[in-house]
């Protein structure tokens, strides 16, 4: 028999997925599950007339494989990875390399990186995504890692990954960079998944609750905005097909049937900590988690809303004028969630030497991910245009779109406000946008306020950069 091309190790959905596309265009596979039920399941049910083969062992699974051997690995984030690394480790030779397909923290992928670089095996952090259906018939791909093993693996996920149409490459796949970088662009598109979700569930709160919108409305109104340049997207797509869903159990709307308590796996924490730590603002990102915390917090609020209420006021303008606006609030937001998340990962790229080049990401964003969007065009062009851009809303394209829309922006905001629906990554947008905007900022008072209490010292307006002062208040 003929050794295989390429192997898979976990066969979880996502696992059995990439092995089954990477099977599809023409590479010979292995697949190795630690539960050998789950390998004879996945072989008898998906893998019958497959050129894939079956190993038992991690030796055997190992034996398979051409050289250098390309192993993806789908298993849990976190220690699991660890546990396969370490199997696999004293079996494999100089050259061979591992590719960890799941959602790992950078800081765990860099480790491995050195790890096992030290040991002449190559490590690739690849974030996946894209979701079960991405896996399968193509996700956008983000490896990082060992610059030659990319270079082995290139012929192969340039052809697994999703097609987009685009004078660079159509493949959503590129090199991101060294160590950890693939899992770090990773993290923040998952940041900025979350931000973009947020942002949708805060315009249907205002269209469903603010204006009395039906879910007929929404299923209509939600498929117009998905035919425009601005908010096409998978995310607009989905939410579109979701309001349209029936239940099957009570005949109504599913929508009206789901818990309002949102779920998180990590990766948006992650993002806001790193922009702590490396201090760039993504407040839309951290409105977004934030959201999903108090939104598990039901028994809770259930309990407050007999207690505390709100303003009592219902609307009683014209609709279809409020429409557009929130269109344009939703577009503003986006603007800002986006220009964060680009920030973030300019700002990592220079603090660790990751070298990514931006216009990149958003080209392999453009499909099989979940923030895939038509606007993604545009921002692989403003960085293209001006690889300094120090932030996206200076881009010509994006300042004219968000300083157009600025006044409708506003108003939603006043009138959620009024009417009590809290839409805290709409105002956390408009606040990022009003403060970047701003020469002056209050902090003088806050700069003030440390020295009096601390002697923490502060710079003046009418000194240079550089030269730090202290007063003594109380004389
Ligand atoms: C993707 C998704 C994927 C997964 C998230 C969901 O890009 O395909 O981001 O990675 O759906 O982990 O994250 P939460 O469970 O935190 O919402």
């Amino acid at each position: 028999m003929t050794k295989r091309t390429f192997g898979v190790i976990g066969l979880a959905v996502m696992g059995e997925n990439l092995a089954l596309n990477v099977e599809s265009r023409g590479f010979p596979i292995a697949v190795y599950n630690r539960s050998p039920n789950k390998t004879e399941k996945f072989m008898a049910e998906r893998a019958v007339d497959k050129d894939i083969k079956a190993a038992y062992t991690v030796e055997e699974f190992v034996q398979l494989l051409e050289r250098p051997r390309k192993i993806l690995v789908m298993v849990k984030a976190g220690g699991p990875v660890d546990a396969v690394i370490d199997e696999l480790k004293p079996l494999l030779e100089a050259g061979d390399m591992i590719i960890d397909g799941g959602n790992s923290l950078y800081e765990d992928t860099e480790r491995r990186t050195k790890d096992l670089e030290a040991t002449g095996l190559g490590f690739v952090g690849m974030g996946v995504s894209g979701g079960e259906e991405g896996a399968l018939l193509g996700p956008s791909l983000m490896p990082g890692g060992t610059p030659t093993a990319y270079k082995e693996l290139e012929p192969i996920l340039t052809k697994i990954a999703a097609q987009v149409e685009d004078p660079d490459n159509p493949a959503c796949v590129t090199f991101i960079g060294p160590g950890g970088a693939g899992h770090y662009v990773k993290m923040v598109h998952n940041g900025i998944e979350y931000g973009d979700m947020q942002l949708i569930a805060e315009a249907y709160d205002i269209l469903k609750n603010g204006l009395g919108l039906s879910n007929e409305k929404l299923h209509e109104v939600f498929g117009q905005w998905n035919q425009t340049d601005e908010l096409n997207s998978f995310l607009i797509e989905i939410s579109t097909d979701i309001f349209a869903k029936k239940d099957p159990e009570t005949g109504g709307h599913l929508i009206d049937y789901i818990l309002d308590a949102a779920g998180q796996k990590g990766t948006g924490r992650w993002t806001v900590m790193s922009g702590l730590e490396l201090g760039v603002p993504i407040p839309t990102i951290y409105a977004a988690v934030n959201a999903r915390v108090m939104s598990s917090l039901k028994e809770e609020r259930v309990a407050a809303s007999g207690q505390l209420s709100g303003p009592g006021k219902t609307f009683s303008g014209d609709v279809e004028a409020w429409i557009p606006k929130v269109r344009d609030a939703l577009y503003c937001s986006k603007m800002c969630s986006y220009a964060q998340g680009m920030a973030l990962i300019a700002k990592a790229s220079q603090e660790f030497g990751y070298d990514v080049n931006l216009p990149e990401i958003a080209r392999i964003w453009k499909g099989g991910c979940i923030i895939r969007a038509g606007f993604l065009d545009k921002i692989k062009k403003a960085f293209k245009d001006n690889p300094q851009l120090p932030n996206l809303l200076l881009a010509p394209e994006f300042k004219q779109s968000i300083l157009d829309r600025q006044g409708p922006w506003r108003e939603v905001l006043m009138l959620a406000n009024e009417m009590g629906i809290a839409v805290p990554a709409f105002s956390s947008s408009l606040d990022y946008f009003d403060s970047y905007r701003r020469a002056v900022l209050p902090q003088n008072l806050t700069q003030a306020q440390r020295d009096y209490f601390g002697a923490h010292t502060y710079e003046r307006t009418d000194k240079p950069r550089g030269e730090f002062f202290h007063t003594e208040w109380l004389d």
